[in-house]
């Protein structure tokens, strides 16, 4: 496979087919399902995950849910659509795609028949739009590289969190092919290793030369003068500019701050949350303590103790010197 012809999310025979991304990159397996409660678990396992995959997967297992009815559609979407937003709390995505797909559901205009067609065909449309939102998103986000440049980026950003090319992958990319970008350290993104097993995967499928380096390194990468730009996603973006990032990405924006490197977002206007004037608004998700106090399946410290896991931070926008969506750079102060 390369990463030319990979697609993230495919729909295929009135099904939508994934990769297991919790198998990634020591195996590829592919699910092809339209039974919306797999795809939920899916988005809970992380075997579908990043903002706006996880928001184009679960506007198709909404429209699934109706599917194969005959009649009482009401009872079954409702019953999917609670599923659906219980899933992950933070990607505004999630929410903004349900949504999208419920105004379709209430305003279908025959009552009785099916609404499956209407609904499928709005979960298709998402598709083709945050397709088209990677590809603007890479070709404006250029403008960020004023040299030849190093890049660290934080976290999985690319086709395995988008239904396109990625978001702050397709900046790096774009870069890379017009030769402003020559190197990138990818952070490994603990507990989950997002950046060391799909970030790397998807920088080896692009021939971009790269490093992997553990969270904690990135300071003194820093110190050493070795980092020129950082770009990362988000999951959710505040009216004033705070995004939040998977955990881990605020310290990397202090750092930026602190030793004068510009730190970007790049992120499609459905991670913009309209309804959110501030970060301290966002809900930050908490993962089960297996995801730290473990190596896989391998218990490496006592079960016993506490573990505090939060899956997001936010970062204030007065660490971040733009925010690029597919309608261009965004300096502040922001109108989106
Ligand atoms: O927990 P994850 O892997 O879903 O977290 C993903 C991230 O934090 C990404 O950086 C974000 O969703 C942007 S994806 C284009």
């Amino acid at each position: 496979m390369t990463m030319a012809d990979f697609k993230n999310l495919e729909y295929i025979d009135d099904k939508l087919k994934f990769i297991n991304q919790v198998k990634l990159p020591l195996a590829e397996e592919y699910i092809i399902t339209d039974n919306y409660a797999r795809i939920a678990e899916a988005i809970e396992r992380l075997e579908i995950r990043g903002a706006p995959a996880i928001g184009v997967s679960a506007a198709y297992a909404l429209a699934f849910s109706v599917k194969n009815k005959l009649d009482n559609f009401e009872a079954e979407f409702e019953k999917a659509y609670e599923r659906l937003h219980r899933t992950r709390p933070t990607a505004v995505n999630l929410f903004w795609a349900l949504n999208q797909i419920k105004e379709v559901f209430y305003s279908a205009p025959e009552k009785g028949s099916s609404p499956y067609l209407s609904l499928i065909e709005r979960a298709r449309e998402i598709h083709r739009a945050d397709s088209e939102k990677c590809d603007m998103i890479g070709k404006k986000g250029i403008e960020i590289f004023k040299k030849k440049s190093v890049v660290i980026t934080h976290c999985n950003t690319g086709a395995l969190a988008t239904a396109g090319d990625g978001t702050a992958f397709n900046v790096i990319r774009h870069g890379f092919k017009k030769g402003l970008v020559e190197f990138v350290y990818a952070d490994e993104t603990r507990p989950l290793n997002q950046g060391s097993r799909l970030t790397a995967f998807e920088l080896e499928k692009a021939g971009i030369p790269f490093a992997i380096n553990s969270d904690s390194t990135a300071g003194y990468l820093m110190q050493q003068g070795k980092i020129d730009i950082a770009v990362t996603g988000a999951d959710r973006i505040a009216l004033n500019g705070d995004s939040a990032n998977k955990i881990g990405t605020y310290s990397l924006a202090a750092l930026c701050k602190m030793h004068n490197i510009p730190f970007y977002i790049a992120a499609p206007t459905t991670t913009i949350d309209t309804g959110c004037e501030d970060g301290s608004r966002i809900k930050i998700e908490l993962r089960d303590k297996k995801e730290i106090n473990r190596f896989g399946s391998h218990l490496i410290t006592k079960e016993e103790y506490d573990v505090y896991s939060p899956a997001f931070d936010v970062t204030p926008a007065e660490f971040i010197t733009g925010i690029i969506t597919e309608k261009g750079l965004h300096l502040p102060p922001y109108k989106f």
